[in-house]
């Protein structure tokens, strides 16, 4: 079945043509680096109105590029569940109207569900159950997927997300926008032990996540130095804070793993792009006789493609929408109650 993919959740413009969920025909991604330079951020009203100027475009290169046609769809899956408003309406838009002219089935898909099959789409030989982190810059959750569209959640973040950390230390050091590559490549050159930053909640018994605190720690302890104008070891700072956020993450998730007795790990979301993240969880995956996996590099930050993949596991069971599917800006990702609670 030949699915075609739409997300327009955030700052990316993205479709995709993914054959049975498993084969990638084609991947479009427009990015608005643009308004990420100028405002150091995403601005939802921007955000919307450049959706819906790309919007066609990128559907059309989506299709054409796969060298097929509209005529060839099969479905139309399409992220409603979590993102800016005005962003999902102009992918939601577009999904409805190819749904009722191409009289294909139409399926609404949660944002995150998208990261989880990011990760089966680039490993399809991931075993089920298994333990997922998905790490992005609106997320951090620890999830044991019991099957396809099965979720039990195990930990979230209690305040910032991991990604959303990485973003707010790079604005304050003034490096850049998204944070998370830019101090990915300064860390390279840096001492992690330069500064022993704190890691929040990793002795906790729970599974949950905080790194407003660290982030707090990291201001507090240069702001002083930035008004003055000194220079700073940037290097050090980008290396010691992210092996912070490494330790926290890869820490909590091998406990989770060992509490419910599972044997692989699948990290997806925008951070498991980290090289860092991506060595020390081989590390532990190898001392600790577990199988780690990570979605391909141009899968982690959003696309369609993930997208694709998870409608078709949804259109598999039956799980079709009508023409009055809606946006829904906060919901949460549906979950199944957790058997150990
Ligand atoms: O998944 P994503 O594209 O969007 C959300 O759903 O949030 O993730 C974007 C986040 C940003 O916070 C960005 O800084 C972070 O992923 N990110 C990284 C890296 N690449 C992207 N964080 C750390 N290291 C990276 N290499
Ligand atoms: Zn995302």
């Amino acid at each position: 079945m030949l699915v075609l993919g739409i997300e327009t959740s955030c700052d990316e413009t993205s479709a995709a043509l993914v054959a049975d969920g498993k084969v990638i025909l084609s991947s479009i991604i427009a990015t608005q680096m643009e308004m990420l330079k100028k405002y150091g951020g995403v601005v939802p009203e921007i955000a919307a109105r450049r959706h819906a100027e790309m919007i066609g475009y990128v559907i059309h290169e989506a299709i054409t590029s796969a060298g097929k046609t509209l005529k060839d769809i099969e479905a139309i899956a399409v992220t409603s569940r979590q993102g800016l408003v005005g962003c999902l309406l102009v992918g939601v838009a577009a999904a409805k109207t190819l749904s009722y002219v191409l009289k294909v089935p139409l399926v609404g898909l949660h944002h995150i569900e998208g990261h989880i099959f990011a990760s089966l789409l680039s490993n399809p030989q991931i075993p089920m159950p298994h333990l997922c982190l998905t790490v992005s810059g609106g997320h951090t959750m620890l999830l044991h997927v019991r099957d396809y569209c099965r979720y039990e959640l195990l930990g979230s973040t209690l305040d910032d997300a991991a990604g959303e950390a990485f973003d707010k230390i790079a604005k304050f050091l003034d490096i850049g926008f998204p944070g998370g590559p830019v101090i990915d490549r300064l860390a390279k050159e840096g001492n992690r032990k330069a500064f022993n930053f704190p890691r929040p909640l990793l002795r906790a018994q729970n599974l949950d996540f905080s790194f407003s605190g660290l982030k707090t720690f990291v201001i507090n302890a240069f702001k002083d130095k930035i008004s003055a104008g000194e220079k700073l070891p940037l290097e050090d700072i980008a290396a010691s804070f992210q092996e912070a956020i490494v330790d926290v993450l890869v820490t909590k998730t091998l406990r989770a793993t060992e509490e419910q007795g599972l044997t692989a790990i699948s990290v997806t979301g925008g951070v498991s792009a980290n090289r860092r993240l991506r060595e020390v969880f081989q590390e532990a995956g190898k001392r600790h006789n577990l199988e780690v996996f990570f979605p391909q590099l141009s899968l982690c930050t959003d696309n369609a493609a993930m997208i694709a993949a998870a409608g078709y596991a949804h259109l598999q069971r039956g799980d079709i929408a009508d023409l009055n599917l809606n946006v829904i800006p906060n919901a949460p990702l549906e979950l199944e109650t957790c058997q150990s609670e």
